[in-house]
């Protein structure tokens, strides 16, 4: 699959509408929330189902309840936060994105899309606004993947494409399984997820440099590209590091090496991204030579034929560095994501939202993952990208400006607005 630039030819035009989101409340919204799980050089660390997201998850439950919103959860911890439409058999209009952060995360990544919904309920409650179709905020349950793999696991249940008993099952490195932090944390319920939706907005950061560089305070997301992700374990023979020839060493961390470099050239040489993020090695100790590695491998590109082709020369290389170090090794996907184009109908709503208010705009194609991705399986969606500083992302100095982040707030706001009034 391709993503191409859509049709634009039946885009909807916009009039001037007053009604503004409050960006002084949207900033502080998002500094309270980076607060919880707060580090110290200014990032965010709430990964998954840990006592800090769910301290993120209760502090934005309170702010729904504050503002009338009725929340609920699905089995999988999606968390949902409803505003009632003039026609309650209407399927909801959704926004959202995730809490959950990398381990040294940003102040943006995930929570901007979730504030961003928060900000326009409280704008039109303020408004007294109520739309045709009902609203909806959703918390989508480990968007990052980073804990428990893969990642966007509960939009991904929510679309059909995870099975919920085996997401349930699912154990981090420690052994504990997202069922049980549910439980732990009061996030778990017998819901099945997977109710109607009419259309899904999602706003987020770029994280990538191009709408900072082309002067855009908008991104009109198109597409994200496709994606595969792999879990490695390569075993040789440990032993000591002073006396024995390289000729019988069966190091595993030299295999994992050149799987390290090899992986990122396939990258390159086939015009997308691989990248090893992970590694585990057993028993690390300066003087044995390391018999276990674990590692994982992660694969992108927008033509998914050339992620196959991609995905073929990484197993190849995995194979061959195991033979060239005489280990032996499993190499396993838990992730196989193709590219994925966005509804035209919703993406043309956000451009037209863009160009009624004059922010400067582009179209673009996501490079990161993103629940809308596995949403846009299953209902309509767009997403809405705000520039994010020197387009650094999952790193603790993620930084936007309060401009930009109202600005895609108020498209998010003009672009629900449309979907929702619009006759059924
Ligand atoms: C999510 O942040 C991803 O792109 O991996
Ligand atoms: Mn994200
Ligand atoms: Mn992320």
């Amino acid at each position: 699959m391709n993503i191409n630039a859509n049709d634009r030819s039946e885009e909807p035009h916009m009039a001037p509408d007053p009604l503004r989101i409050n960006a002084d409340r949207l900033w502080r919204s998002l500094m309270e929330l980076s607060a919880v799980g707060g580090l110290p050089n200014g990032g965010v660390c709430r990964l998954a189902l840990s006592d800090s997201d769910k301290a993120g998850r209760d502090l934005f439950i309170r702010w729904c309840e504050g503002i009338g919103l009725h929340t609920r959860i699905d089995s999988v911890g999606n968390l949902f936060a409803r505003r009632a439409g003039g026609d309650s058999q209407r399927a909801p209009v959704v926004t959202g994105s995730h809490l959950d952060t990398q381990p040294n995360g940003g102040r943006f990544d995930g929570a901007y899309g979730v504030m961003a919904g928060l900000e326009v309920m409280r704008t039109l409650r303020e408004a007294d606004i109520q739309t045709r179709a009902p609203l909806e905020v959703a918390v989508w349950t480990n968007e990052e993947g980073t804990r428990f793999a893969p990642s966007m696991m509960g939009s991904m249940v929510f679309a059909g494409l995870l099975p919920q008993q085996a997401v349930l099952q699912t154990a981090d490195a420690t052994g504990i399984t997202v069922g049980a932090e549910l439980q732990r944390l009061g996030y778990a319920s017998g819901a099945a997820p997977g109710h109607p939706i009419d259309a899904y907005f999602e706003a987020h950061i770029e994280q990538g440099p191009v709408l900072e560089a082309r002067g855009c305070s908008v991104g009109v997301v198109i597409g994200g590209q496709g994606q595969c992700w792999y879990d490695a374990e390569l075993r040789g023979f440990a032993v000591h590091a002073g006396t024995t020839p390289i000729s019988v060493r069966r190091d595993a961390l030299v295999g994992a090496a050149a799987i390290v470099t090899g992986v990122r050239e396939i990258g390159t040489r086939f015009g997308g991204y691989a990248t090893v993020g992970h590694l585990v090695v057993e028993p690390n100790s300066r003087n044995v030579i390391p018999d276990g590695v674990r590692l994982t491998i992660e694969i992108r590109h927008p033509d998914d034929s050339a992620r196959r082709s991609m995905d073929r020369a990484v197993r190849d290389l995995v194979r061959e560095c195991a033979r060239a170090e005489k280990l032996e090794c499993d190499l396993a996907r838990v992730l196989d994501q193709p590219a994925t184009p966005f509804d035209a109908t919703c993406v043309g709503i956000v451009r037209a939202a863009a160009a009624a208010d004059g922010f400067p705009h582009m179209d673009i194609v996501s490079g990161a993952a993103h629940d809308a991705i596995a949403i846009a399986r299953v209902a309509p969606t767009a997403m809405i990208f705000v520039p994010c500083k020197d387009g650094v992302s999952h790193n603790e100095r993620e930084s936007a400006t309060p401009e930009n982040l109202a600005a895609g707030c108020q498209v998010l706001l003009r672009s629900m607005l449309a979907r929702a009034n619009a006759a059924s």
